[in-house]
């Protein structure tokens, strides 16, 4: 029996989940992980607005009921007042994994001052890593190939 990996993807945008535009993040992680993973795999996507207890309910949902080894969000991490990805995220993990942040961070200052204003951040919840991105889907490739090396490990170790 060949096993499918699943991933989450959540697009957290107040914009795109209302329709006023198209969400970009969600296509642009997909794209990635059709160019990078080898194995089979399968996306279970939401499009979700900015409301922290939202964020919250569908990190639980895609991490215990759809059994997701993987979640990534992209938006919602920055300072504005709606901005509320990453208290969403240390709301439901169990063990924070803030390397991932910081390498992200790290990675993206080379390439833009303000990626400093991006509070991302990752950790585990059961058996599921759930992780970070920025909003902008320029971003979304500077950042998973950062951490992507790290990843499948990571997966295996909370199996
Ligand atoms: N990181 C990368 N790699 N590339 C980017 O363009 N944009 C930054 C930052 N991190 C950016 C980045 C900007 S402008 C902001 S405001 C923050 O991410 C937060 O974005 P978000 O609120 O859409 O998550």
């Amino acid at each position: 029996m060949t096993v499918v990996a699943r991933i989450g993807i959540v697009t957290v945008s107040d914009r795109a989940s209302a329709g006023i535009y198209a969400d970009e993040g969600g296509p642009a992680i997909r794209d990635y992980f059709g160019r990078v993973l080898t194995s089979p795999w399968e996306a279970v996507a939401r499009v979700i607005p900015d409301d922290r207890k939202l964020i919250a309910e569908t990190l639980i949902e895609l991490s215990d009921r759809e059994g997701c080894c993987l979640v990534v969000t992209t938006g919602g991490t920055g300072p504005a007042p709606r901005d509320v990805t990453p208290e969403a995220t240390e709301d439901v993990i169990e063990k924070p994994m803030p390397g991932f942040g910081e390498l992200m961070r790290q990675v993206s200052l080379a390439k833009v001052p303000t990626a400093i204003l991006s509070r991302q951040t990752a950790g585990i919840r059961g058996r599921t890593l759930i992780v970070n991105l920025p909003g902008r889907p320029r971003a979304i490739a500077e950042c998973l190939d950062a951490v992507m090396p790290a990843i499948p490990y990571c997966i295996d170790l909370i199996e």
